[in-house]
């Protein structure tokens, strides 16, 4: 089984949680997009549901499957929130953002009622902090916050791509960063929360309620 075969499977278990009615939370990322996919075919066949998505990609994905979609203050709830995660550790814990969506994907899953994380089985580690962690600055205040970070011994790295800084959906830059050395992560999560210009970071503490992992040909259920 391929790691993307994993996701698949991880996805297609996700969607079962969705019922005729329901307002969805649509995340960003590979594994995200294979969600997207299954519930598109679900919506074909007769299910009507109502998505929010999480990046500007996942719109138009979501579109293209035709999942009819509104914004997250049309809302009056969102039921279910279904997306990836980069790393998750066994106490639920997630480091998000590798794909740049982190900021509106942890207001989608601040604002759902059921979280559910899908991964392939490569995205369950003992600790996190292997993948850097993502932080979203605003524009005017990134070279500073960079060099505040550097002194905390983070390593902070502005995100580049095609050769020009990443923009986030949200017209800021990401900073990556290496936790690997940090074992208080409640504590950095809420000292980088304190300095201006971050906007968020990539750490979802206990906000997973499930979290659906493709092992092999299985997918396991991890609940709270
Ligand atoms: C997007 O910003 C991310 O939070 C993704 O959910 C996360 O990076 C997982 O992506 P993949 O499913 O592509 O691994």
């Amino acid at each position: 089984m391929s790691l993307d075969q994993e996701k698949q499977i991880a996805a297609k278990e996700a969607v079962k949680y969705i019922k005729s009615g329901m307002t969805v939370g649509l995340g960003t990322g590979s594994t995200a997009a294979h969600m997207v996919n299954e519930l598109g075919k679900l919506v074909l066949n007769g299910l009507k549901i109502v998505g929010v998505p999480s990046s500007e990609t996942t719109k138009k994905l979501a579109t293209e499957k035709g999942i009819p979609l509104i914004t997250l203050e049309n809302a009056s709830s969102i039921d279910v929130y279904i997306d990836g995660a980069d790393e998750f550790d066994s106490y639920m814990q997630l480091i998000k953002g590798g794909g740049g969506a982190l900021l509106r994907e942890k207001i989608l899953t601040y604002n759902s009622d059921l979280v559910i994380i899908i991964a392939d089985s490569q995205k369950e580690v003992k600790r996190l902090g292997d993948f850097k962690l993502p932080v979203e600055t605003i524009p005017f205040a990134t070279q500073k916050i960079e060099k505040l970070l550097n002194k905390m011994g983070l390593q902070p790295k502005l995100r580049i791509k095609d050769g020009k800084n990443f923009i986030t959906d949200e017209g800021n830059f990401i900073l990556d960063l290496n936790i690997a050395d940090i074992t208080n992560i409640p504590a950095l999560e809420s000292n980088l929360k304190q300095i201006p210009g971050i906007v968020e970071t990539g750490l979802f503490l206990d906000m997973a309620d499930i979290i659906i992992v493709g092992k092999g040909e299985t997918a396991i259920t991890i609940k709270k």
